[in-house]
């Protein structure tokens, strides 16, 4: 088995950046290169100080302080990197297409074909190329074939690799994972690649847990993890507007069909909505390729996820609005929280968007504080749905430093991400700052509810019926 000396990675991001410093961290003798074409992203990954990461994960720091330097290299230089490297992973984003055919549903594969070509254009010697990104079942099969183009005897092995980690936690999941997915072909110079990646894994994760498989079940493998651990979140919310109407409480029931093995307790909190970069776009994902193949009633049965969690934002707006005696317009509402969830400064299809767009369009005025994201992203979020003009948004969303400034006067609080610092405030002095009668929704059922309505707020909690 060919000794792997020198990585790159191609792909700064959320995943690129996080992985590589744990794989660097566990493998000082491996030197790894991870490059953007992003240079503010790469400046800021090489940044004395660690504050200014371009990505927040408790730990991550420690990580990247450790290897930097020793093995662990970042820039701007593609070209090099893919030319020094024996194996190279492809971290680049995949979003959901903006245009043509598959719009708003089919997985963007534009930035995964140019970096395919990067790589048949440079590469000299032969290369281990891993599919780190989430992507279409099959893909490594157009892979292949762009790299086979080159014509001058240069030979690769494709491998699916994705990634499990949750960002928020990224580090410990890094450090400590479920499993992890090899899927390669199943000749023997094959095999032979799934083998050095898994003795690259095997520097901290016990073979156990190293799962190998073919290339086409790794790639939908990922596709159905997001799909199921979605799916759990729109069920449990499906349920909490049934709660609401009939006098349950969702925490009980989850409680009670989390205690069940089969079941199990994890992924059955109800809140406004899942957000983040993965679940929504992988789904749809999906249901284009079910479509594809012409499986309707497959695509059908994922879409409703989807569905179900739009549904769920939307009504978590309007409830707002009736609550407030039915309009909004010219009052101050505060949002505790903008991230998709708490310990990552991550915005990417967070809740928190669309609530503030609904409120927008009913002329609210949304003032927002969130511990880690800055106001720029905040109106850049609000900018890309392109419901109105960028002045218009800036007009109606005020960004705060300071908790208790963003809650003074308001109308009411929603709670947008479960952020923990939320749970110690001073209820009493925000109470005693607002507007009444002071209305609390809290979208993360996250706070204490028995206290706040002991102060006198009138509590607004997902799936609690009265
Ligand atoms: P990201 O958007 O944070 O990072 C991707 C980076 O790739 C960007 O910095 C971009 O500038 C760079 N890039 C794009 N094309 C390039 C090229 N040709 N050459 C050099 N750099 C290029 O995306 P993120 O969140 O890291 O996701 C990457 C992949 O991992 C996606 O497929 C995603 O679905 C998957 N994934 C993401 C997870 C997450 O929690 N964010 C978890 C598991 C998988």
């Amino acid at each position: 088995m060919k000794e792997i000396k020198k990585i790159c990675c191609v792909g700064a991001g959320y995943v690129g950046g996080p992985t590589m410093a744990v794989i660097a961290q566990k493998n000082p003798h491996i030197q790894i290169t991870v490059v953007d074409l992003n240079k503010e992203r790469i400046k800021a990954w090489n940044d004395e100080d660690l504050s200014k990461l371009p990505i927040y994960e408790p730990g991550l720091d420690k990580v990247v302080l450790e290897a930097r330097g020793r093995n662990l290299f970042f820039d701007t230089d593609v070209d090099k990197a893919i030319d020094q490297a024996d194996m190279i992973f492809i971290s680049v984003n995949t979003p959901t297409k903006t245009y043509g055919k598959g719009k708003g549903m089919a997985a963007d594969l534009k930035y995964i074909e140019l970096c395919a070509r990067q790589i048949a254009r440079v590469a000299k010697t032969d290369k281990i190329v891993v599919e780190k990104s989430t992507l279409p079942v099959r893909t490594a099969q157009a892979i292949k074939r762009i790299l086979d183009q080159t014509g001058n005897g240069v030979e690769f092995q494709i491998l699916s690799n994705p990634e499990f980690l949750a960002e928020g936690t990224a580090v410990t999941d890094l450090l400590n994972p479920d499993r992890v997915l090899i899927g390669g072909s199943q000749s023997e110079k094959g095999k032979e690649a799934i083998e050095a990646l898994a003795s690259i894994y095997g520097s901290w994760v016990p073979q156990e847990r190293i799962l190998r498989t073919n290339l086409w079940s790794s790639e939908l493998s990922k596709l159905t993890a997001n799909a199921f651990l979605a799916q759990r979140v729109s069920s449990i919310n499906a349920i909490s507007e049934l709660c609401e109407v009939s006098g349950a409480d969702v925490n009980e029931v989850a409680r009670a069909i989390g205690t069940d093995s089969r079941i199990g307790n994890k992924f059955l909190k109800a809140s406004v909505g899942f957000g983040g970069s993965c679940f929504q776009k992988d789904i749809l994902n999906l249901v284009y390729i079910a479509k594809s193949y012409g499986l309707n009633e497959v695509a059908d049965y994922w879409e409703q996820v989807i569905i179900m969690n739009d549904h769920q934002k939307r009504r978590f707006a309007e409830n707002i609005v009736t609550t407030l005696f039915n309009t909004v317009n010219g009052k101050k509402i505060a949002f505790l929280g903008w991230a998709f969830k708490k310990d990552t400064n991550d915005t990417r299809e967070s809740a928190a968007i669309y609530v503030a767009n609904d409120l927008i369009e009913e002329e609210a005025l949304i003032h927002v504080y969130d511990p880690k994201v800055t106001e720029l992203q905040m109106l850049s979020d609000l900018d890309y749905l392109a419901t109105r003009e960028e002045e218009a948004n800036k007009k109606h969303l005020t960004v705060h430093t300071d908790a208790y400034k963003a809650l003074e006067e308001a109308h009411g609080i929603a709670v947008l991400t479960e952020w923990d610092e939320f749970k110690s405030y001073d209820w009493k002095r925000i109470y005693d700052n607002m507007q009444k009668p002071a209305f609390v929704f809290d979208g993360r059922n996250v706070l204490d509810h028995k206290v706040l309505e002991s102060i006198g707020f009138e509590v607004y909690t997902i799936g609690k019926g009265k």
